[in-house]
């Protein structure tokens, strides 16, 4: 494990930013696994500055977003769909018909699981996952459990996941209790993972899942056995 502990939010963006791009500059039709939240925002504002001034081109990139609430579709403001659109597609190049958010308001879910399982197969894997983590250590939506659930899934979201994401809602009843998301398998098999996390509060659980014992209690710990991770950290 690489993990990078930096000073400011703006060093740990421009640095996640730069291995992104890098990865996008060696392979140009890479697979991109992408997260939404809070943490990879200032990641994506630095991707689309090194658009714009021309140093990196995305046209032939896929992405394959983490999760999707169930019941949101793309329109809503608090969609995972709307907040990608809104916040790296529209100011790339990447063609949106390569971009791929699990359908929250599918009417047959287990099949959409599993069709999204199929298309990270047949996209060769991804090539460099991104993730945030949650207070409670889940990555994507896999919160913790008893056990490390593979395959893409619908979840019911801790309620301390709730809490964490009501600030982007109206009120806490408006947050949706289940997504869909990735499993383990999809970021497990990523050939590379960069781990972001910043703020005093992420402290506690970042040195849990790193630097202690490798359980699905702790969802982010099975990261520790990815041969390929980097962990950028700041308190900022
Ligand atoms: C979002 C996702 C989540 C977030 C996590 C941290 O797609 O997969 O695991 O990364 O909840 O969220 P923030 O960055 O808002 O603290």
């Amino acid at each position: 494990m690489n993990f990078i502990k930096v000073n400011t939010y703006e060093e740990l963006s421009a640095r996640a930013a730069a291995i992104i791009c890098a990865q996008v500059i060696m392979k140009p039709d890479c697979v991109l696994g992408l997260a939404t939240g809070s943490s990879p925002l200032g990641t994506y504002a630095k991707m689309a500055e090194k658009y714009s001034a021309g140093e990196v081109d995305f046209s032939k990139v896929k992405t394959i977003n983490l999760d999707e609430y169930v019941g949101l579709n793309g329109e809503h403001d608090q969609s995972y769909r709307y907040f990608m659109n809104n916040n790296l597609f529209k100011h790339i190049n990447v063609d949106m018909n390569n971009t791929y958010v699990p359908n929250g308001c599918a009417a047959d879910v287990e099949a959409t699981c599993k069709a999204y399982d199929e298309l990270i197969k047949n996209c060769g894997g991804i090539d460099l996952q991104l993730l945030g983590i949650g207070y409670d250590g889940h990555i994507g939506f896999n919160e913790p459990d008893a056990y490390f659930e593979k395959a893409t899934h619908k979840v019911v979201l801790d309620s301390s996941t709730i809490d964490a994401n009501a600030r982007f809602f109206a009120s806490r009843d408006d947050v949706p209790t289940t997504a869909i998301t990735m499993g383990m398998n999809g970021i497990m098999t990523a050939k590379k993972v960069l781990l972001i996390a910043n703020g005093k509060g992420k402290k506690e659980i970042v040195e849990k899942a790193f630097f202690g014992k490798i359980t699905p209690a702790v969802p982010a710990s099975i990261l520790q056995l990815h041969p390929d991770l980097t962990v950028i950290y700041c308190e900022d």
